[in-house]
């Protein structure tokens, strides 16, 4: 096990160390340990006893050291807190009650209330997934009626004065006409490649689309851009979110990206290391479900909203599908890109896909 840490311990060691901090009851031997998973960045263990969560970050991510940077990790975790606050404020329960964060060089930690255990993709019926979608879609919706707790726009940063806020200061409807401009100059990017997609229809959709884009039905919200089905819990309870990626936003962006990812992205990530392991290729019809359920809770019958959603939606396309081209046209990708979108030739491969989705996407 490799933890961040300057000290050289045991599992058991830095586990305890953490619990001793927090005033806990230590474990006492290696067979109390229960490992709950691993991400990207964190080995997570069950404090049976207190029914908590210990999240201890790793040494190495993605194929390289973690820079220890308390700042970073503090802007992290307090960020994480802010989040499953006002999450729960959305809706009671949807986030642990309880997270604290512990940063130091010797020991970094977070400890959190856990939530349960997930029922994965393949063991759910769709008729479920179609269920846990509505739920987050309710809860989306939901969190657009709250205020957001800090100012500023974008991924959260620690300030001067030690405030939280978001990493950009700009007025949101100029925010919105500079980033459509840079969707559009994205797709003009993919219609003057060599690629052939019928490109007429294309521009006919997105000159449709673009011209009615959602700019002053926004506002900004604190929001979550990471819903990947394994910071999701789909418990028996209902669906629960953990380890969010929180940032100040527009409500109808963040939507859109989870509808984009479980609509398209997730199942053609099926191939590359980061996501592998998840089977997402045999679980395409849970994965579409889910976000069935969220379309439906999220505009609760608003014709206004499910527009303003498929304009985003389109736009989440057009931004991977550049993503995957400028990846394409680099000379070499770096290990993390190649553990996060596979090798060129998948990349190739996913990105006629792409094309085919832009070629065939609905005006409503
Ligand atoms: N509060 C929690 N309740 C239940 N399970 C959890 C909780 N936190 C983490 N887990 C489990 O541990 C796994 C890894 O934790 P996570 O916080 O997502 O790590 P990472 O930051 O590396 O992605 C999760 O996918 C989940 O299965
Ligand atoms: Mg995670």
């Amino acid at each position: 096990m490799k933890f961040l840490t300057t000290e050289t311990l045991t599992e058991l060691e830095i586990i305890n160390n953490a619990l001793k901090n927090e005033g806990l009851e230590e474990i006492s031997s290696e067979s109390g340990i229960k490992k709950l998973g691993e991400g990207a960045w964190h080995f997570a263990y069950l404090i049976d006893k207190e029914q908590l969560v210990l999240r201890i970050p790793k040494k190495i991510a993605y194929d390289k050291k973690v820079v220890f940077n308390r700042e970073e990790f503090i802007a992290d975790y307090a960020a994480t807190k802010a989040f499953y606050k006002q999450a729960n404020r959305a809706k009671k329960g949807i986030c642990p009650e309880h997270f604290e964060y512990f940063v130091n060089e010797e020991l970094t930690y977070t400890i959190e209330s856990y939530v349960g255990k997930s029922i994965g993709l393949g063991d759910q019926t769709t008729t479920q997934s179609k269920r846990y979608g509505t739920e987050l879609g309710e809860f989306f919706l939901a969190l657009e009626n709250l205020d957001p707790p800090y100012k500023g726009l974008g991924y959260l940063k620690i300030g001067e004065k030690g405030e939280i806020k978001g990493e950009l200061e700009m007025d949101l409807r100029e925010f919105i006409l500079e980033e459509t401009k840079e969707y559009q100059d994205e797709l003009d990017v993919l219609l003057s490649s060599p690629y052939e997609f019928n490109k007429k229809k294309v521009i006919k959709t997105a000159k449709d689309l673009i011209s009615v884009r959602s700019i002053d039905r926004e506002k900004i919200i604190l929001t979550n851009q990471d819903t990947s089905p394994e910071n999701i819990i789909f418990s028996k309870n209902g669906a629960r979110i953990i380890d969010p990626y929180p940032l100040l936003y527009t409500g109808t962006s963040l939507a859109a990206n989870y509808i984009f990812n479980y609509q398209t992205f997730f199942y053609t990530v099926h191939n590359t290391l980061r996501y592998r392991k998840s089977n997402y290729y045999l679980h395409i019809h849970q994965l579409r479900a889910n976000a069935e359920g969220f379309i439906e809770g999220y505009t609760n019958g608003s014709k206004q909203k499910s527009k303003d959603l498929n304009v985003e939606v389109f736009l989440k396309l057009v931004t991977m599908a550049y993503t995957h081209y400028q990846l394409l046209n680099k000379e070499s990708l770096s290990r993390e890109q190649i553990i996060r979108y596979g090798t060129k030739e998948q990349l190739k491969e996913r990105l006629e896909i792409y094309l085919k989705e832009l070629e065939k996407y609905p005006l409503d």
